[in-house]
């Protein structure tokens, strides 16, 4: 499964990333940021329903002056601390800034939400490359596309859909920037099960992939070098 799903990233298609029973037991869309279209985001909104929100690998973030919200929040006394996240005990968030693009109008448009994850890509893809961009002079905070920061070390320290999809990314040699949107249920108010997410993929042709599999071949590429 694991090699169709990164073909799938690669292609420009979604793929359904579950991460672990034992953590949110929740299912995510993840798509390639450089390829989300406006059709996209609104398939996001309205299939999937959670907060839509791109996740970027941690040197483009550095590069980019992406901080964990928590850290710059630490002044407000609410910020999020480590052992706040009933899921998690051990890391905070990977909440960074609400960004939108200097080209969008409200920026929560599906258009504007597209055209500001497409740019987010660019800037990842130039400061992955060693040419960061001029980030400020492009983005804006607060805006409407929430970005989340990966952990530095991915999944040997951090198992979110944000590592999880990210590592994808890195297998699949794409941009290291993707955009992820939770699965929710509107009869239960709740997440969606795993296996009304299965069923999901299975209707619409969709690659769905658990973070055991990606952890795994993670994992096994690791000790191959
Ligand atoms: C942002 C979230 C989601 O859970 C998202 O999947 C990314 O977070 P994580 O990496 O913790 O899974 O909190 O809507
Ligand atoms: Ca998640």
């Amino acid at each position: 499964m694991i090699q169709k799903a990164v073909e799938a990233l690669k292609k420009g298609e979604f793929v359904l990333i579950y991460d672990f029973a034992d953590r949110e037991g929740e299912t995510d869309f993840a798509i390639r940021s450089d390829m989300i279209t406006p059709e996209d985001i609104r398939s996001m909104r309205k299939d999937a329903g959670g907060l839509i929100c791109t996740a970027v690998h941690s040197d483009a973030a550095d590069k980019m002056g992406l901080p964990f919200a928590s850290e710059v929040l630490k002044m407000t006394h609410i910020a999020e601390k480590e052992g706040d996240i009933p899921y998690d005990k051990k890391n905070h968030s990977s909440f960074s800034l609400w960004v939108n693009h200097k080209d969008t109008f409200t920026g929560i448009t599906d258009i504007d939400r597209a055209l500001t994850a497409n740019h987010l890509a660019d800037h990842v893809k130039h400061a992955m490359n060693g040419g960061a961009l001029d980030f400020a002079s492009e983005f804006r905070t607060p805006g409407h596309m929430a970005t989340l920061r990966a952990n530095k070390k991915l999944l040997d320290e951090r198992r979110g859909q944000t590592e999880l999809s990210i590592t994808l990314a890195e297998i699949g040699g794409i941009t290291p920037c993707i955009t992820i949107c939770e699965m929710l249920d509107d009869n239960t108010g709740r997440a969606l099960s795993k296996e009304d997410a299965e069923k999901y993929a299975e209707e619409n042709g969709l690659v769905f992939i658990g973070g055991k599999e990606i952890v795994e071949y993670w994992e096994k590429q690791k000790s191959q070098q």
